[in-house]
């Protein structure tokens, strides 16, 4: 034992020398943006930590230092893939916005790469040039791919945007899809719509745990809004729905929600209506088909947007729409790393999150884990993927109670102390609890030139 302890150590430091000389060159100053961002995400270790199967080093297999080396891989990966980004990168791509939200943030603070890490790399801690090139690359990243002309220039770089009054639409199609949203025929015993469990006087949601569909059958999952649902980068918690169309053509045929068998049997629902086909075939000379019913629902909901919220007023420049302890509560939100998942115009909707990276929440849940808790699991069966979901966006947050995926939060307090405590790692106390919570209601936006409200509440 006695002679791995000083064994270790040595070969450790012996590994630093050499690994120092080796690697420890800064970008130059010539180098192009991306080669040198590409370089200190290399030289500072995160594609020795963050990816799922990456080169270790010769002391990996060593006993002790190999196996902490190995543990804060498979935490690191766990919590964050940043391969990704790094191939974004090299293919003059676009890198997400969580990721340019996630290393900014890290590289502000200085918490990446892990100071452990450096000690045995030396030199791989990212020097102030390397620090400031890296923000600076991000915030040139960010401007180039995320255009932010709605924001007052002091807020153009945040991670969050305000919403859009409008986005492009065809309105003859809004309208049918609007109609359509509406329809009781689109279930088969003709009791419940789409605005059954999205209701627009409640602010897209229906306030219960699990919604109830077709003949009193409950579901397994809460269900989230169509308000700014526009924004996510895939539907349904799992993500199994890629655009709002394809999200539209499942629930009609979900045996608990609406309950028909075929698409085929809507059509000759609707056709029965001779006024709405003839409006629907203007707009859609090829008549009633799956593709047409849910393009017309999509694109009224491109329709649901928000804009206009206390905050986003703010951010356009407005200093007297937030008042001071709205303002803290948004400071924390970013210092508590909040806005480094709940990103972009909806705060949320563009990244897929283990719900538990830093304690169990399934098993402080203390529930049997369901089906639906398994998250993206469902659709990839992947381990990595087991307990992931797509983050919800946080917009009109304060209307659409209970929370998370399984419901089981009836308030912002207990929802907002829960994300701290299992996404963060920290527990907040009632104090700051209570000014984040003062910010999240400044998220409600308007609808047709009012304030968004719910009837349930
Ligand atoms: C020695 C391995 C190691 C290196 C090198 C490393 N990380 Fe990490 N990283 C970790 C671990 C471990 C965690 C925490 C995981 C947890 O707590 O579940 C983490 C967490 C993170 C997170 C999640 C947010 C957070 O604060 O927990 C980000 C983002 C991140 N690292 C980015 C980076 C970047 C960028 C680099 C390179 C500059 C880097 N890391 C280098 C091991 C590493
Ligand atoms: C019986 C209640 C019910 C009905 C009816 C229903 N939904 Fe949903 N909706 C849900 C639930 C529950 C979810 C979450 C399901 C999941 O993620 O697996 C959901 C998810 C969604 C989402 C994804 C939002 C996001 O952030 O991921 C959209 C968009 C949506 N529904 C629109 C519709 C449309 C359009 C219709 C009509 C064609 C409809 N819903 C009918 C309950 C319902
Ligand atoms: C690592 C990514 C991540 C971080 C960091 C994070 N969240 Fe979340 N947030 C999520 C995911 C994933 C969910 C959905 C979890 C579920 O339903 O099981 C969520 C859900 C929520 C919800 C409930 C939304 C709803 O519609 O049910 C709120 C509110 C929330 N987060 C606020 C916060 C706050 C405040 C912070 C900072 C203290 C934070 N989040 C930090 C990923 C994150």
């Amino acid at each position: 034992m006695k002679k791995k302890v000083i064994l270790v150590p040595l070969v450790i430091a012996l590994g630093g020398v050499l690994t120092y000389r080796l690697v420890n060159t800064p970008p130059s100053d010539n180098l192009p943006m991306n080669d040198m961002m590409e370089q200190i995400l290399t030289d500072g270790g995160c594609m020795a930590c963050h990816v799922s199967n990456p080169e270790l080093p010769f002391y990996a297999n060593l006993p002790i230092a190999g196996d902490v080396v190995k543990e804060d891989i498979r935490l690191a990966y766990r919590s964050y893939d940043i391969q990704p980004m790094y191939d974004a990168i090299r293919n003059d791509g676009t890198v997400s916005e969580v990721d340019l939200a996630k290393v900014e943030k890290v590289i502000k603070d200085g918490t990446m790469p892990l100071a452990k890490y450096y000690l045995i790399h030396w030199g791989s801690s990212l020097t102030s040039k390397e620090t400031k090139m890296a923000l600076d690359w991000i915030s040139k990243h960010r401007a180039a791919k995320y255009p932010n002309s709605l924001a007052a220039v002091e807020f153009a770089n945040e991670p969050v945007r305000p919403v859009h009054d409008s986005v492009p639409v065809d309105l003859r199609k809004v309208i049918l899809g609007e109609m359509l949203f509406h329809d009781t025929r689109l279930s088969v015993d003709n009791t419940v719509s789409c605005a059954t469990c999205h209701a627009l006087n409640t602010a897209g949601v229906d306030n219960k745990r699990f919604s109830e569909g077709v003949r009193g059958q409950v579901g397994g999952v809460n269900a989230p809004t169509v308000f700014n649902a526009h924004y996510n980068f895939v539907q349904f918690w799992d993500g199994r729905a890629k655009t709002l169309a394809d999200q539209a053509g499942g629930p009609p045929l979900n045996p608990i929600e609406m309950g028909h068998t075929s698409f085929d049997d809507i059509c000759a629902a609707l056709a029965a209506d001779k006024d709405f086909t003839a409006a629907f075939t203007q707009v859609y000379p090829e008549g009633l088909t799956q593709a047409t019913i849910t393009d017309a629902i999509q694109e009224f909901e491109r329709t649901l947007l928000t804009p206009d919220s206390p905050f986003d007023k703010y951010l356009k420049g407005d200093k007297t729409a937030l008042t001071a302890d709205e303002i803290s509560g948004y400071e924390l939100f970013k210092k508590y790393n909040c806005a480094t998942c709940h990103v972009g115009e909806n705060l949320g909707g563009q990244s897929y999150e283990l719900m538990g990276i830093k304690a169990d929440y399934f098993g402080d849940r203390g529930t049997e884990i369901t089906f639906e808790d398994h998250g993206r699991n469902k659709e990839t069966k992947t381990d990595h993927d087991m307990h992931r979901f797509k983050v919800p966006g946080l917009r009109n947050i304060a209307l659409t109670a209970p929370y998370f995926h399984d419901g089981t939060k009836a308030t912002l307090e207990e929802a907002v102390k829960d994300m701290a405590h299992y996404e963060v790692g920290i527990d907040l106390s009632d104090s700051e609890t209570a000014l984040i919570v003062k910010f999240l209601h400044t998220l409600t936006g308007e609808y047709k030139g009012k304030p968004l409200t719910n009837d349930n509440m």
